[in-house]
């Protein structure tokens, strides 16, 4: 795994909209695997202000993102989907057709997670992922206990998760219990991944990452089997390593 340490979160932002700006730049047709969150926040931001500088083109990009709360619908304020249109696919030119979420509300989840892996099979795999981390190691939300050779699926979210997104809404009553997140193994898929880290919330995640043993208790230990990752932590998050 490669490793950059930057300063700080917009140091953290800056050089992943980077890593995004040349893929989108040099690639005829860019897949973006995409992540949510606090973390790339920064990122989005930047991206958005280099299409506006016309520096960059969303037209010929598709997403696919990771993950979505089970039982928010695309308008409420806080799924995943809002989200993204908030952050992004509102504030650039990528038609949203070419936009993958999987769809939360859906009536039969098992057939919602099947069609979202194949096609993610058919149109993907993405060129670069982008993920957070969890401070209990999840990625997307293959909570610890997840199979690395998951692939699409329903999950029960861990409550040390709940409480840390509890800060997203008013109350961790209005969490959800479920959410959709593609697997470790559709994760793995991807040709690149970034795994962006910030704060000193997430120095013992970034810490247990970088001992690089693979254990499915903590699920960002999965990454280590893959041959293209690069973490950008900031200081804090880098911790004593
Ligand atoms: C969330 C998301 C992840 C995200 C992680 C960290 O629950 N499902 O995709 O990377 O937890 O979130 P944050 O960036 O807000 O710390």
């Amino acid at each position: 795994m490669d490793v950059v340490i930057v300063k700080n979160y917009i140091e953290m932002s800056k050089h992943t909209a980077g890593m995004v700006g040349d893929l989108i730049k040099h690639q005829e047709k860019p897949i973006l695997g995409l992540a949510t969150g606090g973390t790339p926040i920064g990122m989005y931001q930047l991206l958005v202000r280099q299409y506006r500088e016309g520096l960059l083109s969303f037209k010929h990009v598709r997403s696919f993102n990771l993950d979505e709360y089970i039982g928010l619908d695309p308008t409420h304020a806080k799924s995943y989907h809002r989200y993204m249109n908030e952050h992004l696919f509102l504030h650039v030119d990528m038609p949203f057709h070419q936009t993958y979420v999987p769809d939360g509300m859906a009536k039969n989840l098992d057939k919602v997670c099947r069609s979202y892996e194949k096609l993610l099979k058919k149109i993907g795999p993405p060129d670069l992922q982008i993920l957070g981390i969890g401070e209990n190691g999840h990625i997307g939300f293959n909570e610890p206990g997840s199979d690395f050779n998951g692939h699409t699926h329903v999950i029960r979210l861990a409550d040390s998760t709940r409480e840390a997104n509890a800060r997203y809404f008013q109350s961790i009553d209005e969490v959800p219990t479920h959410a959709i997140t593609m697997g470790i193994k559709s994760i793995l898929r991807s040709k690149k991944i970034v795994l962006m880290a910030s704060g000193e919330k997430k120095a013992a995640a970034v810490k247990r990452l970088l001992e690089g043993s693979p254990d499915e208790d903590f699920p960002a230990s999965a990454l280590c089997r893959h041959p293209n990752v690069t973490l950008v932590a900031d200081e804090a998050a880098f911790g004593q390593n």
